[in-house]
């Protein structure tokens, strides 16, 4: 990649003249069977230009209620676009037509209109899990029956195809809009793509520029981007390997609780309260031994796998565990 970023043919972005970045557009574009896509500086970036693109000030947004664009986007949608979120809770971050329709409101002269469904695949906070193509067809029918737009939050959905050994398309054929992340396991240094159609792509244009996020000669990101999508999706699979064997070993320390059936791509989460431990404690405690993890609500520690990241690691990761797990445990 760091090849590619030193042999890139620049140009200005701002005016469509860098031909690496009109490249990875294409391509991004192709993979995922759309008209068109736009370069973002990052997942947040395409996620809130998408949103943007499809409302206006005072609209609703219906998104699972542990959405990274709700959860960890600092508000963005509502801060800048004056859109007010609508939460669903979901099973393992997956919403049915049924839970949207409770929630959805009748046009109505005290109700927001709503005019967009977000969903995420894979889902961050449920643990990497994978909305089906027939799951995301179903909202999507709905979606449509109500003349509602859906966007997906695919900053991992190669990780989905991956996991169900598919074609991406199968996915994005069932969304108006998404994104996707040329980090995080494609393995580039930066970048995320927006996608749609071209009316979306030339709206969302303007409102990266709005945000300070048009870019000059933007081919350095994205000559390491056009790698990423070119070579980098099938590692993937070494990845979710990694997880299941992490999610294996953890699953058998005591105090911690986890079930490994649940891990379906690169995303692991456990417990650790069953130890007597926060998950702030366990996280600094594996952090002196060189593993890195994050500490979330209640005890629950997430830990990813990925590029760099092989069996010796886990293995590793693994023996520091139990002897934390041994250090940490206040109840014995
Ligand atoms: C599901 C999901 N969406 C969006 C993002 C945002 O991506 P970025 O960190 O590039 O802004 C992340 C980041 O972890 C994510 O997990």
């Amino acid at each position: 990649m760091l090849e590619a970023i030193r042999a890139a043919e620049l140009g200005d972005d701002v005016y469509g003249e860098d031909p690496t970045v009109n490249r990875l557009e294409e391509l991004a574009a192709k993979k995922m069977g759309k008209e068109a896509a736009l370069l973002t500086t990052s997942g947040t970036q395409a996620n809130l230009v998408s949103v943007l693109s499809q409302t206006t000030r005072g609209d609703e947004v219906i998104l699972e209620a542990d959405a990274h664009m709700y959860y960890y986007e600092v508000g963005a949608f509502s801060a800048l676009g004056g859109v007010i979120p609508r939460l669903v809770r979901g099973q393992a971050g997956v919403m049915t037509p049924r839970d949207i329709e409770t929630v959805l409101r009748p046009p109505n002269i005290h109700f927001p209109p709503t005019s967009l469904i977000c969903i995420e695949n894979t889902h961050n906070r449920a643990g990497g899990t994978v909305w089906s193509p027939s799951q995301t067809k179903a909202v999507f029918d709905f979606s449509k029956s109500q003349g509602l737009n859906i966007h997906m939050d695919g900053a991992r959905i190669f990780n989905a195809a991956v996991a169900q050994n598919i074609d991406v398309r199968e996915f994005t054929r069932y969304v108006d809009t998404l994104m996707f992340c040329l980090s995080k396991g494609l393995s580039a240094p930066i970048g995320s793509l927006a996608v749609g159609d071209h009316e979306f792509i030339d709206r969302a244009r303007r409102y990266r520029k709005m945000l300070g996020g048009g870019m000059r000669q933007a081919g350095v990101i994205a000559a390491p981007g056009i790698i990423a999508i070119e070579k980098m999706v099938d590692r993937l699979k070494d990845d979710h390997t990694n997880a299941k064997m992490l999610a294996k070993g953890l699953a058998k320390i005591e105090g911690i609780s986890l079930d490994p059936s649940h891990v379906q791509t690169n995303i692991v989460l456990y417990d650790v309260a069953g130890l007597g431990a926060s998950a702030e404690e366990w996280v600094a405690k594996m952090n002196e031994f060189g593993v890195k993890a994050g500490a979330q609500e209640g005890g629950r520690v997430r830990m990813v796998t990925h590029r760099g990241i092989e069996k010796e690691d886990i293995e590793y990761t693994l023996s520091v565990g139990e002897k934390v797990a041994r250090q940490v445990n206040k109840k014995k």
